[in-house]
């Protein structure tokens, strides 16, 4: 019977992988930890939860020694507008979890490690439409660069040490169960939260800023789907490029006035402007639909039903 150690499981991937997993594993055999206080989503799920630094090397490896854990996943980071506020704590923390769950997965023989990536990994010497798999990757913010050097790292246990790592590069993700942690892509979140309680919103992008974006329930499926795919269908030890939509944020709003007319949006782009020019507009994920079958649910109208019907709910609108 497997055993899951999610860490950094009270973010906003975390929150929603960690329930998922439960589904299919068990509650009891899907242990949440955080260096926060336990979501409270979590805690009404009633799952094992507890208190871990991931950057604490004895600690980690001694729950997964002591509780058999043979699967990890790694959400823990410091996101990209975040790290820029603080560069050198973000490489800190971003690589040298990294290293210690590399090292602690290996010497304990965990079967199957799960890092995400991200389209932060690219830079602006990137083809930005249609991003191949395999490129020029120059990334600029202190993110970009632990995620690029990570995907290395990966690779190299799984070349080195024959670790079954698995990773994708996610786009901006876009929820409504747990916030989201500090990213670029953020405002895809806020805008439908403001939209809802304000009729208004004053995004931090220009209106043209066209990203790559996907929503949590497809980027929840991806991560369990190559996961679970046999050891042979996963061809890179990198990170797979993960597609499903873009768009900017003028066509976000256009979505939104479908079922709220009178929203309006103004823009006062901020140091996000720059960081977001410097990712590409639209990612070619062939690699991933080949290998293990990718294939998103969602497009931009089908996501926003799905948000503004949730977040009516969570906000007793
Ligand atoms: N959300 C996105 O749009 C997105 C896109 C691309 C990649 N990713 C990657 O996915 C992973 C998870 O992202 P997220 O959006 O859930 O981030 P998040 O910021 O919402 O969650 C990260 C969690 O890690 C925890 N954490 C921070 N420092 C820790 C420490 N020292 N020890 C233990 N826990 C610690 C935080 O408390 C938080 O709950 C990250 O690697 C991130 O780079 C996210």
């Amino acid at each position: 019977m497997d055993k899951i150690l999610i860490i950094g499981a009270g973010g906003q991937i975390g929150v929603e992988l960690t329930l998922a997993l439960r589904d299919i594993y068990g509650r009891n055999n899907v242990i949440a930890t955080d260096i926060k206080e336990e979501h409270p989503i979590l805690k009404a799920d009633n799952g094992p939860f507890m208190n871990l630094d991931v950057m604490d090397f004895k600690e980690v490896a001694k729950v997964i020694s002591h509780q058999n854990i043979t699967q990890v996943y790694l959400l823990a980071a410091i996101l990209s507008a975040t790290g820029e506020s603080k560069p050198i704590w973000a490489w800190d923390i971003n690589m040298q979890s990294l290293l210690n769950l590399l090292e602690i997965c290996r010497e304990n023989k965990v079967k199957k490690f799960y890092w995400p990536s991200s389209i932060a990994a690219f830079g602006s010497t990137t083809p930005g439409n249609n991003t191949p798999q395999h490129t020029i990757v120059e990334p600029t913010t202190v993110y970009g660069i632990s995620k690029y050097a990570g995907e290395l790292w990966c690779q190299y246990y799984f070349n080195r040490y024959g670790l079954d790592i698995r990773s994708l590069r996610y786009p901006g993700l876009i929820s409504w169960k747990s916030a989201p942690g500090g990213g670029t892509t953020d405002y895809a979140i806020d805008i439908y939260i403001e939209a809802l309680k304000k009729k208004h919103f004053t995004c931090f992008l220009a209106e043209d800023t066209y990203l790559p974006m996907m929503y949590m329930n497809d980027a929840i499926r991806a991560t369990i789907e190559l996961m679970e795919a046999p050891a042979d269908k996963i061809k890179n030890r990198m990170a797979y490029n993960l597609s499903s939509m873009s768009f900017s944020p003028k066509e976000v709003a256009e979505s939104i006035k479908k079922h709220i007319p009178d929203f309006t949006i103004d823009y006062a782009p901020d140091f996000r402007q720059q960081i977001a020019a410097s990712w590409p507009q639209s990612i070619d994920d062939t690699e991933a639909r080949t290998d293990w079958n990718w294939k998103p649910e969602f497009d931009l109208d089908k996501m926003t039903v799905d948000m503004l019907e949730n977040i009516k709910i969570k906000l007793g609108l």
